[in-house]
């Protein structure tokens, strides 16, 4: 049976541009921020199902993934919708205003999305200045975890990108409970080479440099295209360099679920990249002890729940929000152990 939201909200948002849609419902979560919004968002919120994870207490499982509020515009109404964690990002250390338009494709017989926005956002500057405003202001959350995703700006050859995380990272860690790397958006040229053993084992190493006196948890975004020898090595630099987490996965390259006549150039998220991406979770649960945040395909209590039996701690959810709206949280909640 259909929810609220997929009865009366969803329609009205599809029948609208898909990133007119995305700017049209931040803009009224943001503007929401500014009052206290838990009363009236209480029945979106999940039950409490506290968890420990690299020290830090996330108060329910579900997160936010990266790229909803790239720019921390909603902080609070997304902490008062119920969301245990909320990652924003991608940062890049430059403002940059992504790809041309159109950039975001809807797929309802998929449940999915394609995306190729490229990173577009206000860069690490101008969100250390809103995220110190909104801490002054008394409204930064207290209960949920804040993660903040950096990656490389479209400008910054591929050679320097450490540069580029090294100033985002400084710019921003000290607003960050956890700080991903993302190595694996698939719309920024030459980015998934950072997922190469000896560069993304520069890359960590020069941030755990530049994290010694902060010590906050580094977390690695990968992709969930890659062959079982590339995921290898990936965990072992992570081992060897004490990331504490990693997020399987972002979008996929992949689009055989699509119909060719419809396709688009970009990252394909939501249900075809569900199996995919739970491999990979598995995958990696299977090898080695380092917790994973699992994100790719979960759109209802069975996506959810495979995440889970799969071995992660944590789950996200992006494209499953866009179709299913905030009565997800609770669907999920219900359905996790
Ligand atoms: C429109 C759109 C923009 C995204 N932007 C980012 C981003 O900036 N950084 C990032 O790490 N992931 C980004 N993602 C990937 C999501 O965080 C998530 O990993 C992916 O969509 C898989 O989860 P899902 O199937 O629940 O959507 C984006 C996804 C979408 C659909």
């Amino acid at each position: 049976m259909k929810n609220g939201y997929e009865r009366f909200v969803r329609p009205l948002l599809f029948s609208i541009d898909p990133e007119t849609a995305h700017h049209l419902t931040l803009s009224l979560l943001r503007a929401a921020s500014v009052v206290d919004l838990s009363p009236f968002l209480k029945s979106f919120q999940p039950p409490a199902n506290p968890k420990n994870l690299f020290g830090l207490n996330f108060p329910n499982p579900i997160g936010l993934a990266a790229g909803l509020d790239k720019n921390g515009m909603a902080i609070p109404a997304w902490a008062a919708l119920g969301f245990g964690f909320i990652e924003i990002g991608t940062v890049t250390a430059k403002a940059q205003a992504g790809n041309p338009k159109p950039r975001i494709f809807r797929f309802p017989e998929q449940t999915a999305l394609i995306n190729r926005l490229g990173f577009n956002n206000d860069g690490a500057d101008a969100i250390a200045y809103r995220f110190d405003k909104l801490r002054r202001s008394g409204r930064w959350p207290g209960h949920c975890r804040i993660g903040i995703n950096i990656g490389k700006s479209m400008t910054t050859p591929i050679e320097r990108a450490t540069d580029d995380y090294l100033y985002s990272f400084g710019r921003l860690h000290s607003f960050a409970d956890y700080v991903v790397l993302n190595v694996s958006s698939p719309n920024t040229p030459g980015l998934r080479e950072l997922q190469g053993a000896d560069v993304l084992s520069r890359l960590l190493v020069a941030i755990g440099e530049k994290n010694s006196t902060a010590r906050k948890p580094i977390v690695v975004k990968i992709a969930p295209d890659l062959g079982p020898g590339e995921l290898e090595q990936i965990i072992s630099v992570c081992e060897a360099n004490r990331v504490s987490g990693i997020i399987a996965t972002n979008t996929t390259l992949d689009h055989s679920a699509i119909p060719s006549a419809r396709d688009q150039k970009g990252g394909l998220s939501g249900t075809p990249l569900r199996e995919r991406s739970t491999a990979l979770v598995r995958a990696i649960t299977a090898r080695s002890t380092i917790p994973v945040i699992a994100s790719g395909g979960i759109v209802d209590a069975g996506s959810a729940r495979e995440k889970i039996e799969a071995g992660a701690q944590l789950l996200q959810i992006y494209t499953g929000l866009i179709y299913r709206g905030p009565g997800l949280l609770r669907e999920i909640a219900a359905a996790l152990p």
